[in-house]
């Protein structure tokens, strides 16, 4: 069976709930701690076998690009200072086996148009897609590994869910499942932010995916869904009606970070976690707390 080695990134949306940050520079970008949000996702890909990682850009987005590009001058000034630590960081942020292919999404036409703009450069195999302002943080394997081993085992699309309250159900792709033979959960249906008594249930798929090649097929004859967008979770939904599709309850704890209350829970917990930051972050938020009980 294929392996999972291409990633693909969609990070051209506007990312309006995060403006004016998001004016100028991608929401990809936004830091937690000292890494930004898209890094985080290329390391877990990374971790995973992936070895083509593929943009989906758009207007505002060349900071991804230059990111992931060698700094010249940056690691000039680095190494003639003997700020070799810091050199290593700079150096590191992508890892030399692995490239990076970068396509232009015209228009911010929907999820679902971001990824079939990836099809030229993924062809006929199995891929996986993450979503970077869906933070993961895991004890073990990262979500892309464990999704590449379902995908290994049973050889269909996986999905990754959690469990959303009830009234949040309007934010997500939210599916119906039913126990297959080994206890895994087969996906019956999927739809697109219903309203909560709409809800066939409260699993929500949150942003990683891997997906077989014939969900371009779907996404070409897509039309525009909810929010006038064209939309993954229909092309998904027109998959099922020819292959298994898994949902598949990750190991991890996510952070959403394309809201501002997500991002500040990832920035304390990920600062509370930090090698060089964590103690003296947590005796600040300690003293914070007793000053303000
Ligand atoms: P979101 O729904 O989070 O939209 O997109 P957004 O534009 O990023 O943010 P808000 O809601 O306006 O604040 C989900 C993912 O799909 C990508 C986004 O970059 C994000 O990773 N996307 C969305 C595209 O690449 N292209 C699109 O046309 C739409």
């Amino acid at each position: 069976m294929a392996k999972i080695r291409k990633a693909v990134f969609p990070v051209a949306g506007l990312g309006t709930r995060f403006l004016p940050a998001t004016k100028a520079s991608p929401k990809e970008m936004l830091p937690i701690v000292d890494k930004p949000l898209i890094q985080y996702a290329a390391e877990e890909a990374e971790a995973g076998g992936v070895d083509q990682l593929v943009f989906i850009t758009g207007r505002s987005k060349r900071s991804i690009e230059d990111h992931f590009d060698v700094a010249y001058e940056l690691e000039h000034e680095l190494e003639d200072a003997g700020k070799h630590k810091l050199l290593d960081i700079v150096r590191n942020v992508l890892p030399s086996n692995a490239s990076c292919i970068y396509v232009r999404q015209s228009e911010a036409l929907g999820l679902g148009h971001a990824v079939l703009c990836a099809k030229p450069v993924v062809g006929d195999e199995p891929f996986a897609i993450l979503l970077a302002d869906d933070l993961i943080r895991t004890s073990g394997k990262g979500v892309v590994e464990q999704m590449s081993d379902v995908y290994e085992r049973y050889g269909c699309s996986v999905l990754s869910v959690q469990e959303v309250p009830r009234e949040e159900t309007n934010k997500y792709g939210i599916v119906q499942v039913e126990k297959g033979p080994d206890g895994e959960m087969r996906v019956v249906s999927i739809v697109e932010k219903p309203a909560p008594a709409d809800a066939p249930s409260n699993l929500a798929v949150v942003g990683r995916y891997v997906l077989t090649p014939r969900i371009f097929e779907k996404l070409e004859q897509t039309p525009k869904g909810a929010g006038g967008e064209i939309q993954l979770t229909d092309a998904i939904s027109a998959l099922l009606e020819d292959e298994p599709v898994i949902a598949y309850p990750f190991e991890g704890k996510r952070y959403d970070c394309g809201s501002k209350l997500g991002y500040l829970e990832a920035t304390v917990e990920f600062g509370l976690a930090h090698p060089e930051l964590g103690e003296s972050f947590s005796a600040y938020l300690r003293n914070f707390q007793a000053l303000n009980a």
